[in-house]
Parts: structure tokens; sequence; C-alpha cells
């Protein structure tokens, strides 16, 4: 087995994450010796890797079934969940069969709740192919799927029996998703791992100009590395804080001004892009409240702009249609505004019911207006 860095999460091991290259022989450990059929869910475009997980799973000796979804937040719905439980269904599995989600972020929450949900819950291993699923949506057992109300409002918290982050898998990530990936993982940095900031202030560029030119690049020991820094961060919060409302709130770190805007451009600004400009914004907010300093809200710009990652918002939504919906996101208490802010590097702090004219500010600063 190749070098890998295993990372447990829940208190005591509830599951592992493997971060490495080339561990689909991981699987049959992960999902135990009880399971007889495996259903691989997977969106469209990435058949090639559905395919080669579900090899790996027939040569263990599993009944294995591979079954396309829609792509992106298209399979994020009711109706695609219900065509997984009409197969599972069809193929009777029973309380002692798995699913196997094999894609980004919204495959993982699907197959999360797709397995959550039938007979109460059957084994789910999710094998991450973006940076956001395997730094942040496979890790910390939350699933569910978008309804007409709007996102992630149906869902369970649901733990998965392994993780697999083969960052191999990332070759194929369009650029766009792997830097907005990173986003989080610039985020954790600045919450909690100042070596993530240090790594990558110094492969800014090769990191930017993703994918890199072969597999035998160095750049994949550094990419490996900050996935698993970042894993083991968020691994470390959602142990302590499963249902999230202690210290699992500093992941949320430029995420409310982020929200905001991602409800103001209706989804079509990419998450990660969102958080980048919120990170901004709390950071000047912070700024403006006396308590972070010059240099550290100066390396924000610094690293999101040498990754190609917004630090300004010129869209189309005026101060009082953010504000409303940062008064909305489920992270504010009552009407009360309410933002992770830093007071250092790895300090991160709760700032509730900030002076209304510093929360404006830093909205004049990332707007320009
Ligand atoms: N459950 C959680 O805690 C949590 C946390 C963060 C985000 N999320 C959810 O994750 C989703 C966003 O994640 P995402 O950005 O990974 O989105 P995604 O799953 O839609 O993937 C983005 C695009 O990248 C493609 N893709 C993924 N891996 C690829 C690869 N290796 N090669 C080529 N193409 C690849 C996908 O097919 C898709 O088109 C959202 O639905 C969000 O709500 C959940
Ligand atoms: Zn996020």
């Amino acid at each position: 087995m190749s070098n890998c860095t295993r990372i447990s999460v829940g208190n005591p091991c509830d599951y592992e994450v493997v971060i490495g290259r080339d561990l689909l022989g991981e699987l049959p450990t992960m999902l135990g010796e009880n399971v007889q059929r495996v259903l691989v869910v997977y969106p469209e475009p990435l058949r090639a890797k559905a395919d080669a997980v579900g090899a790996v799973l027939s040569a263990a000796g599993y009944q294995t079934h591979v079954f396309a979804v829609p792509d992106a937040e298209a399979q994020k719905t009711l109706e695609v969940a219900g065509r997984c439980w009409a197969q599972l269904g069809l193929l009777e599995f029973t309380r002692t069969d798995a699913v196997v989600a094999v894609g980004g972020g919204a495959t993982t929450d699907l197959g999360g709740f797709v397995a959550a949900c039938w007979l109460r819950g059957i084994k789910v291993v999710h094998v991450a192919t973006s940076v956001l699923g395997m730094v942040d949506a496979a890790v910390g057992g939350k699933t569910g799927i978008n309804t007409e109300e709007g996102k992630n409002l149906v869902g369970a918290f649901y733990l998965p029996d392994g993780v697999i982050c083969d960052v191999a898998m990332l070759e194929t990530l369009p650029q766009s998703d792997f830097v907005a990936g990173l986003a989080e993982v610039v985020k954790t940095g600045f919450i909690s791992d100042p070596v993530i900031l240090d790594l990558v202030t110094d492969h800014a560029d090769e990191l930017r100009d993703w994918p890199p030119r072969d597999l035998d690049a160095p750049i994949w020991a550094v990419v490996e590395e900050l996935v698993a820094r970042s894993v083991a961060v968020k691994a470390e919060v959602v142990s302590a804080d499963l249902r999230e409302s202690g210290p699992r709130e500093f992941l949320n770190y430029g995420h409310t001004f982020g929200h905001a805007v991602e409800l103001a451009e209706h989804f079509h600004w990419r998450h990660g892009r969102a958080v980048s400009v919120g990170m901004v914004f709390v950071a000047e907010l912070a700024r403006a409240a006396g308590i972070l300093a010059d240099d550290v809200v100066d390396l924000h710009y610094e690293l999101l702009q040498r990754l190609g990652l917004p630090t300004r918002y010129h869209g189309e939504a005026d101060w009082a249609q953010l504000l409303t919906a940062m008064r909305r996101d489920k992270k504010t208490r009552g009407s009360k505004l309410r933002f992770i802010v830093l007071q250092d590097v790895g300090n991160p702090t709760r700032l509730e019911g900030p002076d209304p004219e510093l929360v404006e500010k830093a909205y004049q600063i990332v707007t320009g207006k």
C-alpha cells in the first residue's frame, strides 16, 4: 500500500479519512465483511472513476452495481434520491449492504442522504473527487439535498464508514473547481493551521495553474499535505462538536457574507469564490473593529489574489439585500448579526452584534462603493 495519511473522526474513532494516492484498495476494509451488495452512485461525467471503483469492489467479491445520477446540484433533489431508493429496492438491498458515493460534495451529500434513509441507515463510504468534497463535504457527517425552498434544507447528520481522498483523482478536476476548493483550504489555514498558509504562499502559482503537467510533479505532495492538514482540522473540530454549536462554527469563517453573495447571485458564483470575498469582508470588519492587525488582513489579499480568487464583490446586490441575507443566515441567532472573525492567524472568535457602521465600512471596502 502506498504511503498515506490516516485521520480518525470521532472520539473514539467513528471512521477514518485516508488521504494519499491509489487508495481504492482501502474500500473493502472500510465496508467490512458483512456487506454483500454495493451501489456505486456517481454523476455522469465521472463514469471512468466509478468504473474503477466498481472493478475494485467486484474483484473483492461484492455484488457491485454502478448507478449514474445527474451532475452537480442537479443530483441533489428528492426526485434523484427517489431514483436511488428505487434502485436499492429493485436490487433488494438489505441492512447489511452499502452505498459508495464517487464524486464531489454534491455526490457525497446525495449518497450519504440516500444511505441514511434506506432502511433507516445502511453503510456508506465516500470516494471524494473534488477539493471541496475532500476537505469539507465528505468529512463531518452532514448529508442533504435541495428543495424548491432552498439549498441543503432537507438532510441528516449521518456518519460514513470511511472516506477516501485519493488526490490523483484531482488531475481531471477543472481549474476553476480546484481553485474554488482551495478557498476552504486557505480558510482552514487562517482559523487553525499557519503551515497551510505557508504552503499556499510558497506554491500559489503552481496551484493556480492547475492541473500540473504530470503526475510526478512535486506539487502533488503539496496538494496531499494541504488536503491532509485541512481534513485534520475539520476532523478535530467535528470530533469535538458533531452537531455544530461550539468550535464547529469557526469553520464558517467567511461564510456569512459568502452565503449572502451566493444567494444574491442565485448560486451562479462558486461557493469557494463567495467564501473568498467573505473572508476579506470579515478580515476588514475585524480590522475596523480594532482586533486584527494589518499584516494578517494583507495576507488575505495576497494569498487569495495569487490563487486567482476574488477579493472584491461587484455584483448586483445592494447593501440592504446583503444585510437581509446575512440576518437570515442560519448562523445568526435572532436578528443580531454574528460573525466569525480572527484576532490573529489560528485564533478565531465570535463577534456578536457589531457596530453597524463597522459592518457597512467592511461592505464599502469589498464592493468599492
Ligand atoms: N455536507 C457538507 O458538510 C458540505 C460541505 C461543503 C459543501 N457541501 C456541498 O458540496 C457541494 C459542492 O461540492 P463540489 O464543489 O465538489 O461540487 P460538485 O460535486 O457539484 O462537483 C463540482 C463539479 O466538478 C466535477 N468533478 C468533481 N470531481 C471531479 C474530478 N475529479 N474530475 C473532473 N470533474 C470532477 C463534478 O462532476 C461537478 O461538475 C454543494 O452541493 C454543497 O452544498 C456539503
Ligand atoms: Zn464552505
